[in-house]
């Protein structure tokens, strides 16, 4: 077969890993030959191509990014965008195509698959809220890098007997946050599946501090958003699949955490440092695990689908059922621990 293999979204560490074992599961595996796709959809809609195979992913594991280059575009944008995109797979000989992406880059998978392209899906985000799959890769590096930086912070923070807010990406999931919130022992989470008082944030840092000289690290999801009537956010702009670049409620908050608290407070946005840099084994793992079975998938028509994973296992499920509803952070974990170490 003649496979594409395409990354799409904002890029994730693990990315590479996925390639690399899609390429070496196919071309060693079935013989195949691969195509890349270069940046995403938009490659498909240009006519954009790189050589992709055994050789050209020697080394590429450990690496961030993508060697394929990926874009928020969507081709769904521009009226004969759909079109194209499957004029060029049909020009390039493709009998099928790997996106490796997020929701935006599925959902366009899943709309030309109804047009006739025969494509596999990949789970991809940091922000982990695909739902379908138990985790996506890119996630658990996210954590841990989210996870060092509060820790450092926390020594800082000590060392000044401050707060401080430190931002996470997730986009409307908190599920970097409460992890990476767990992980570093944050005084407070704020997620976007939970509208926060600052107030009652506020309160909580006096009390803690009243008790003595503690640093307090305040872990907020970008995506977070204040309880009515309580804060008011900048309204922000929209990607070119409708959603809002988030980023920046640090700003906000720590300012205000400061004027009425008394306490001094800082804040760190962490933003796409968790995106970049190598993926932690688990996630080479799970990626490799993806791209084995993705090219796997592949060779049996199972079309319309992406790779998961669920209770440890390698399975696929169909796109329609992974793009229903996003996969919310599981209240229990923030309520059922995280609340325990609050204050
Ligand atoms: O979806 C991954 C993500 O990193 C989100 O957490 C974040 O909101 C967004 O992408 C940032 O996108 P960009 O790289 O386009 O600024």
């Amino acid at each position: 077969m003649r496979i594409g293999v395409l990354t799409g979204g904002g890029d994730c560490p693990g990315l590479n890993a996925v390639i690399r074992a899609v390429v070496r599961r196919a071309e060693v595996g079935f013989g195949d030959e691969l195509v890349g796709i270069a940046d995403g959809w938009r490659g498909l809609l240009e006519g954009r191509t790189l050589p992709l195979d055994v050789e050209r992913c020697r080394g590429i594991l450990p690496r961030g990014g993508t060697i394929l280059g990926t874009s928020r575009t969507n081709p769904y944008a521009a009226p004969d965008g759909p079109a194209r995109v499957l004029a060029t797979a049909a020009e390039l000989g493709l009998d099928a195509i790997v996106a490796i992406g997020g929701e935006d880059t599925l959902g366009v998978a899943h709309r030309l698959a109804a047009e006739g392209l025969a494509v596999v899906g990949v789970p991809k985000t940091i922000d982990n809220d695909l739902a379908g799959t138990e985790l996506t890769f890119g996630f658990h590096t996210a954590v841990q890098t989210a996870t060092e930086a509060i820790d450092r912070l926390h020594t800082t923070a000590e060392s000044h007997d401050r707060v401080i807010v430190c931002e996470v990406m997730g986009r409307h999931a908190g599920w970097i946050a409460t992890y990476a919130g767990i992980a570093g022992g944050a005084t407070a989470i704020l997620v976007p599946e939970e509208p926060f008082d600052l107030d009652e944030v506020c309160e909580v840092l006096r009390v803690r501090h009243a008790k003595g000289r503690y640093a307090s690290i305040v872990v907020v999801a970008e995506g977070a958003v204040p309880k009515e009537g309580t804060l008011t956010l900048a309204a922000a702009e929209l990607d070119a699949f409708g959603h809002p670049r988030l980023g920046g409620i640090a700003a906000v908050l720590a300012p205000e955490i400061e004027r009425r608290t008394g306490i001094e407070t800082r804040m760190t946005i962490l933003g796409h440092i968790q995106r970049g840099g190598s993926p932690t084994a688990f996630d080479r793992v799970l990626a490799t695990r993806f791209g084995v079975a993705a090219a796997e998938a592949v060779h049996e028509g199972a079309f319309d689908q992406m790779v998961a994973l669920r209770a440890g296992q390698i399975v696929r499920v169909p796109l329609a059922e992974a793009l229903a509803a996003p996969k919310h952070l599981d209240p229990e974990l923030l309520h059922g621990v995280a609340d325990w170490f609050r204050g």
